[in-house]
């Protein structure tokens, strides 16, 4: 079965404006026209939206720009706010949402999510949904049913069409910035748990069509074991996609793994 392989960068709250050009040229010099079989999508903070969507749009036959968050309002008295007009105004295509930093330190909640989802979908962006679970529901091994409630709340309300426009990122929360990785065994079941999910819901052949990547401390050294599992179809990477040269690595493996 073959799905779109992705690999996208969520710089967080990372690099200077100089920095943040200087690593998308590295990145874009690199890979031009290296890649066949996989989509990159980068993730800066909103500040360097319109500037780097710019550079990337000379490869856009496979480099992205994507947004961290984006509110889940029209427009209005939203101090400090994002909408997704002013996204897709300055060429976003694919926004992160369900992050569990936003989601433990923004308080966004499985509600609010569903609402932000249905926004950015219907401005026609992308959308890369994370779920994941906490350590002590992976300890009480718990952790199929916790990210099953956190699709059922946030995706499930979707009709089977608007998921040509979505992604799924598992990042189990304890993997997050902490070097502790999943195993490719435990990643490879959510994965695939993930995928029974969407197929019980929607049918199988819609769930074979979804890419479904992987964050949590994903690096060059562990990308090839965990995207040669039949069910990881790439990777959401944080740390390691503020290093040009790692972050170029993690994507050549997702481009040469063979499944
Ligand atoms: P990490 O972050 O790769 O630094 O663990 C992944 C993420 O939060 O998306």
């Amino acid at each position: 079965m073959s799905r779109a392989r992705i690999v996208a960068g969520n710089w967080k709250m990372n690099k200077t404006f100089l920095e943040a050009l200087h690593l998308t040229n590295e990145i874009t010099s690199s890979l031009d026209k290296t890649l066949k079989n996989t989509q990159v999508v980068i993730a800066p903070p909103f500040v360097y939206q319109h500037t780097i969507g710019s550079m990337l749009k000379e490869f856009k036959t496979w480099a992205h720009l994507g947004a961290q968050n984006c509110h889940q309002a029209e427009k209005g008295a939203y101090t400090g706010e994002i909408s997704a007009d002013m996204l897709t105004s300055v060429g976003t295509e694919y926004v992160i949402l369900g992050h569990s930093e936003r989601r433990q330190q923004a308080n966004e909640t499985a509600q609010l999510l569903a609402k932000k989802v249905d926004t950015v979908l219907s401005k026609g962006m992308k959308v890369i949904f994370c779920c994941g679970e906490p350590l002590d529901i992976r300890q009480a091994q718990t952790h199929n049913a916790y990210v099953a409630q956190q699709l059922n709340d946030s995706l499930f309300h979707l009709e089977a069409a608007a998921y040509e426009n979505i992604i799924i990122a598992y990042e189990p929360i304890w993997a997050i910035g902490t070097g502790m990785t999943a195993t490719p065994e435990q990643a490879q079941d959510m994965h695939a748990n993930i995928r029974t999910l969407l197929a019980e819901k929607y049918g199988q052949a819609l769930a074979n069509k979804i890419s479904i990547l992987y964050g949590g401390s994903c690096n060059a050294t562990n990308a090839k074991s965990l995207f040669s599992q039949p069910d990881i179809d790439g990777g959401l990477i944080g740390g390691a996609a503020l290093v040009a040269q790692e972050f170029i690595n993690i994507i050549k493996t997702c481009e040469q793994v063979v499944k």
